[in-house]
């Protein structure tokens, strides 16, 4: 299991492919799926790497290049997360055989064979052995994903995502100075994707204006090359502290105020939350 497939391998000589072939697509198909097996998974995973009495290491030496690699490569990414042993606890057997009757379908998958082999054989030898695979619709893509406080991210490691939304509470009719900050420090990436959100305590806005306060993300990704993807708005309500200078400044009557309390109370509400995930799910799609 990786970050986003499930991986099969078998090493054979060439002698033994036709054997290997039946086993591979034995396991593909039907594999056996019972708690041992977890527990063999769950040591597998957690197993401590076995060291001589010299420290040198004389088992598990891959596991632990595989772990040193992730740290490596997946720092600040939402893959840097590793397997625990609540991981494996939460994990049945009918889980895991419900994620195979879900994803291991024949239109989600691809077959690489290499080595001293004839080419034209193997297609064939796999074209019968699958024949009778149908492909089956697949369930709707989960993304994995992060949320991250921004002061606690550095903004160099964005370029380790597809794709980053990025939020901000509307200070003084443009996003907060914190988060244009943080937009300054965005890498240059042909790769991101980047939505802006955005939350006001202002009722309406007309669209211009929207478009005005949205945009330091858009040039912030203009200028870096990156895929801007729009901004998302949303009533956000007024901490209380402001509410006396706001209403002051704003020269309204208790009435007025109280009128404009209401209309910010409660938000963001369920309707705000669905539109959100519709932006978002456009984004991703
Ligand atoms: C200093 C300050 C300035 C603000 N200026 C505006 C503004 O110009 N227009 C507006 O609609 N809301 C303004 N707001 C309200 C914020 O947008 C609102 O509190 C925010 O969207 C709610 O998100 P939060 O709970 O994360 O702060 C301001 C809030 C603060 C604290």
């Amino acid at each position: 299991m990786h970050d986003e497939w499930t991986e099969i391998t078998l090493n054979v000589p060439t002698e033994d492919l036709e054997e290997a072939l039946d086993l591979f697509a034995g396991k593909l198909a039907s594999p056996v799926i019972r708690q041992d097996n977890i527990e063999g998974a769950r040591r597998a995973a957690m197993g401590d790497a076995a060291v001589d009495d010299d420290g040198v290491l004389v088992n598990g030496s891959l596991s632990v290049a595989v772990d040193k690699f992730r740290d490596i490569v997946y720092v600040e990414s939402p893959y840097e997360r590793v397997f625990s042993e609540s991981d494996f606890d939460a994990l049945s057997p009918a889980d895991v055989e419900q994620f195979h009757q879900s994803y291991f379908a024949p239109n989600n998958m691809t077959i690489a064979v290499s080595g001293d082999i004839d080419e034209d054989a193997v297609r064939e030898s796999l074209r019968n052995r699958f024949a009778d695979w149908t492909p089956q619709e697949l369930p709707e893509r989960q993304n994995e994903a992060a949320l991250k406080n921004m002061t606690e991210l550095d903004p160099g490691a964005l370029s380790a995502y597809d794709v980053v939304f990025v939020g901000s509470p509307i200070h003084a009719a443009n996003i907060a100075k914190e988060v244009g900050e943080f937009l300054g420090g965005i890498p240059e990436s042909s790769n991101l994707k980047l939505a802006g959100f955005i939350t006001h305590a202002g009722a309406v806005y007309p669209p211009q204006d929207l478009e005005a306060m949205a945009q330091p993300f858009s040039n912030a990704c203009q200028e870096k090359g990156i895929d801007y993807k729009g901004c998302f708005n949303c009533q956000g309500y007024l901490g209380d502290f402001m509410h006396e200078a706001v209403q002051k400044m704003q020269n309204l009557t208790d009435d007025e105020w109280a009128e404009n309390v209401k209309q910010m109370t409660g938000h963001p509400d369920a309707d705000d939350e669905a539109n959100a995930k519709a932006f978002a799910k456009s984004v991703l799609s």
